[in-house]
């Protein structure tokens, strides 16, 4: 039997080769979380990773070693006399092979175990025993949400983070004995998207990003208006490479139909004027702004209270238009943007979709706006898409970066703002 077939596909060809070369122990303590685990093996195994999956005994009365097998593609351990090891000793060896060991569902019960050091089988042993500098120990919660509550799990959290664990957050809603509240294990892929995080170099640690994305939708009355092609993937791409290189992200939206990125505090806004309030709010804060909404240019001069109505006559509705406020350059216009490149300036990105002479158009729209780094792409071979082609437009002249996934670009073009910022100032 093929036991992948069954299971739903919700990653974007794009995450396909993330994690290839990397080998993860992946840990499941018991819990009823362990369904999760089956697909968050899959997830992991199809976004390159080898995955050897060791199992407590209380994990094996939720799920079986033989679905965890056929999944990762290798026979499981459970116990630590284990005899197939030539030394006997899966514990070091399993341990010592890993580039991350990931214990997920984290039971109540395992990571007191783990605040104690204790090794009573194969999975803390193997946690204790672990060369902690090589193979970092990620943990992913599950428990009821009154263990979650208890002092004791919050006391033992502490203690097992303090020793060194990175420990992934829970999510809040219904669990597993029918109460409702936190300690919900993570979904599948949000837990992929952490593990993925995790490996990522952090050039942006301690810096604060601010990121526009996806159109404007300007109000005629109350079921019409205009509105300009935009999907929101690009800039939701750059949010979450930004916040997987270590930067605290705000992400403004426009009315897009995308998930937010783990980890991005999302502001939801549907006209200009409303993203130009969100986005001059947050500035304020933020280290480096990445423009990446489609704005739209205009707006209906006054949006009717009510449906306009088509009187059969074939006369069409005057409609009136003013501009609306150009957000990137007046975030360009804050004293801290202009102080750009002093330490502590606001570091500020523009794009610009064009239809031809990129680099012309590119270079004008730089220094129209003001800003360091201006982005061309050609709008209509990239609208709705998951791929792109960016060029880069600073002081220096122009970078290309050839065409690949938004996912890919995102994250280079993260890695050429970093390269870019002045020293980071302390506040
Ligand atoms: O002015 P134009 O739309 O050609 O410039 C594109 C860049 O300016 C993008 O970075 C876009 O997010 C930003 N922009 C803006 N506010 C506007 C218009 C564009 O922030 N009103």
């Amino acid at each position: 039997m093929n036991a992948t077939a069954l299971l739903p596909d919700p990653l974007p060809a794009s995450s396909a080769a993330e994690l290839a070369g990397r080998h993860l122990v992946l840990g499941l303590s018991g819990g009823a979380a362990c369904f999760k685990a089956a697909e968050f093996c899959r997830l992991l195994v199809k976004a390159g990773a080898t995955v050897q999956v060791v199992m407590t005994e209380a994990a094996c009365q939720f799920i079986t070693p033989v679905a965890m097998q056929a999944l990762s593609g290798r026979p499981v351990y459970v116990s630590q006399w284990d005899a197939r090891p030539g030394n006997n000793m899966a514990h070091i060896n399993l341990s010592r092979e890993a580039d991350a060991v990931v214990v997920a569902p984290a039971s109540a019960d395992f990571i007191a175990q783990l605040a104690q050091g204790r090794a009573g089988e194969l999975l803390p042993l193997l946690c204790l025993a672990r060369p902690a500098d090589k193979a970092p120990l990620l943990l992913a919660p599950a428990m009821n949400r009154e263990m979650w509550a208890h002092p004791a799990t919050q006391r033992n959290l502490r203690q097992v983070a303090q020793d060194g664990a990175h420990v992934l957050g829970v999510a809040h809603g219904a669990q597993a004995c029918g109460e409702f509240g936190d300690g919900r294990m993570l979904e599948a892929g949000e837990l992929l998207e952490e593990v993925i995080a995790f490996f990522t170099p952090k050039p942006l640690a301690g810096r604060r990003v601010l990121v526009t994305a996806g159109p404007t939708f300007e109000a005629i009355d109350p079921v019409r208006g205009i509105t300009n092609l935009s999907s929101g993937k690009m800039g939701f791409a750059i949010a979450r490479a930004a916040r997987e290189a270590g930067a605290g992200v705000t992400l403004v939206a426009g009315p897009v139909g995308l998930p937010t990125p783990r980890g991005v505090a999302r502001v939801d806004v549907v006209s200009a004027l409303d993203m130009h309030a969100a986005a001059m709010r947050h500035a304020a804060q933020a280290d480096v702004f990445i423009a990446t909404a489609a704005v739209a240019d205009w707006r209906p001069a006054a949006a009717a209270a009510h449906k306009i109505k088509k009187d059969g006559s074939g006369a069409v509705p005057a409609l009136a238009f003013v501009e609306n406020p150009d957000i990137l350059a007046d975030v360009a216009r804050l004293p801290r943007a202009q102080s750009w490149p002093q330490p502590g300036a606001l570091y500020c990105v523009g794009f610009a979709a064009e239809s031809q002479d990129l680099l012309a158009n590119a270079q004008a729209k730089r220094a129209r706006k003001g800003v360091p780094l201006l982005v061309g792409n050609i709008g209509p071979a990239t609208f709705g898409k998951d791929h792109n082609a960016l060029l880069l437009v600073d002081e220096a002249g122009a970078t290309e970066l050839p065409r690949a996934s938004k996912r890919q670009l995102a994250r280079q073009l993260v890695a050429e703002i970093a390269r870019r910022l002045p020293v980071a100032q302390e506040r």
